[in-house]
């Protein structure tokens, strides 16, 4: 099994991922870094077009289906401390993470653009990554090369055209997102805000689990907005009984790139919003969101109290995802430790079920989605087409839902 990770593993190593080409990309630098007056050989002209070809070639073949141009968390901020650099993994893409001496966190490309060794290996100085290999020196937060120990003095190499591999990065909520732009494509002028999780007051208490699940993202995301799996999957004295199982109806509408399931009173069978109903003597109501690429928050409020939580499922290999939970509240009686405990139970009990379904889904089998009660998915499938063809085409893109809709299921 799995181990369940609260503090995320960010050591994981690839067992499949993109590879690299190691001698028709060294060719191309070559060719980069010459001056374009140098006379190219008939050899290395042709390996770059092979490269270029085969690069293309297995863009198409390799599409993991992620979605790229996007914020990710990549690690908890706690966890980079002091000059350490640490690895991490999104979308397939090997990411080293540290923080400079004044304190901003970076994310590089594991690779040193010399000769593909992982930056990880080497050091950080509090403003500098020095490559273990050669020594190449590169700034943390540009990826920029400033030095090249083994130049002479007749040598023209123009080391600040060089760059390693780097990428947005900033902190919020506890975590250091990095924006994924496309392998190869520059990044837009202005990139969004990072998502950050809503409060409504200034005092309250905040915690964070994570844990890692062996499958494909979409299967991740689908298993998080599942209304029907509850009453099977969650059974639990503190939360609901298999028996406890009802039909019910929720209104949904359109947002911008997601959709929300309109403010509500949250499931009766559902024992923690009986208790905080009963705590203020107000009604409890529930608004959830989905966003793509991968965002469910949920904000429960019940007179001045509230609680918001927000959980991202992240790709970082194409079997494997993570979810990350974050969670605040000012609810008085409710403990982190009390939350975590039973958090944790949540968390495991979605893990093991997705555990169980890798097993059957590494056989290829035909999937169905069906109404009232997979139509979220349909939905997240839809949406993540539809961005797809307006980025492609540049046209608007088009919403699934043509407008508030109510689904039934039984739950
Ligand atoms: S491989 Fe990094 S400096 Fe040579
Ligand atoms: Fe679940």
């Amino acid at each position: 099994m799995a181990p369940f990770v609260e503090e995320c593993n960010r050591n994981v190593k690839p067992s499949i991922g993109p590879s690299t080409v190691t001698l028709p990309r060294l060719l191309w630098c070559e060719a980069l870094y010459y001056d374009a007056s140098t006379t190219m050989s008939e050899a290395v002209r042709t390996m770059m077009r092979m490269d270029a070809e085969a690069a293309q070639e297995s863009a198409a073949q390799t599409d993991a289906g992620f979605l790229w141009d996007f914020w990710y968390p990549a690690a908890r901020s706690s966890e980079i401390r002091g000059q350490n650099l640490v690895t991490a993994m999104l979308l397939e893409v090997p990411l080293v993470l540290g923080r400079t001496s004044e304190g901003k966190v970076f994310a590089m490309r594991d690779s040193c653009p010399h000769r593909g060794i992982p930056l990880s290996y080497g050091r950080l100085d509090g403003k500098v990554v020095e490559c273990c290999y050669h020594g190449w020196r590169f700034d943390a937060c540009s990826g920029q090369c400033v030095e090249i120990p083994s130049l002479s003095s007749q040598d023209k190499l123009k080391v600040e055209r060089i760059f390693a591999g780097h990428f947005p990065c900033e902190e919020r909520d506890g975590y250091v997102w990095v924006y994924m732009n496309a392998p190869g494509t520059k990044l837009p002028e202005t990139i969004p805000a990072v998502p950050a999780l809503i409060v409504f007051s200034d005092k309250y208490k905040i915690t964070h689990l994570s844990c890692e699940l062996p499958s494909h993202v979409d299967q991740g995301i689908i298993g998080l907005m599942d209304p029907a799996h509850g009453p099977f999957v969650h059974q639990s004295w503190f939360w609901r009984k298999r028996g406890s199982i009802h039909e019910k109806a929720k209104q949904f509408e359109p947002i911008p790139n997601g959709f929300r399931m309109s403010p509500h009173s949250p499931s009766t069978n559902s024992a923690p919003y009986q208790l905080l109903k009963k705590i203020t003597g107000e009604p409890v109501t529930t608004t959830i969101d989905f966003v793509l690429p991968n965002l469910r928050t949920e904000i429960d409020q019940s007179g001045k109290m509230w609680f918001s939580s927000r959980a991202t499922v992240t790709p970082v290999r194409r079997d494997l995802c993570r979810i990350d939970f974050v969670a605040a509240w000012n609810l008085f009686f409710l403990p982190v430790w009390i939350f975590r405990m039973f958090g944790k139970v949540f968390l495991r009990q979605d893990q093991e079920t997705m555990i169980q379904q890798a097993e059957g889904l590494k056989h290829n089998p035909r999937l169905m989605l069906i109404d009232d009660a997979d139509r979220p998915a349909k939905w997240y499938f839809a949406l993540k087409a539809n961005l797809l063809e307006s980025r492609r085409t540049g046209a608007p893109m088009v919403h699934p839902m043509d407008g508030p809709t109510t689904l039934r299921w039984r739950s």
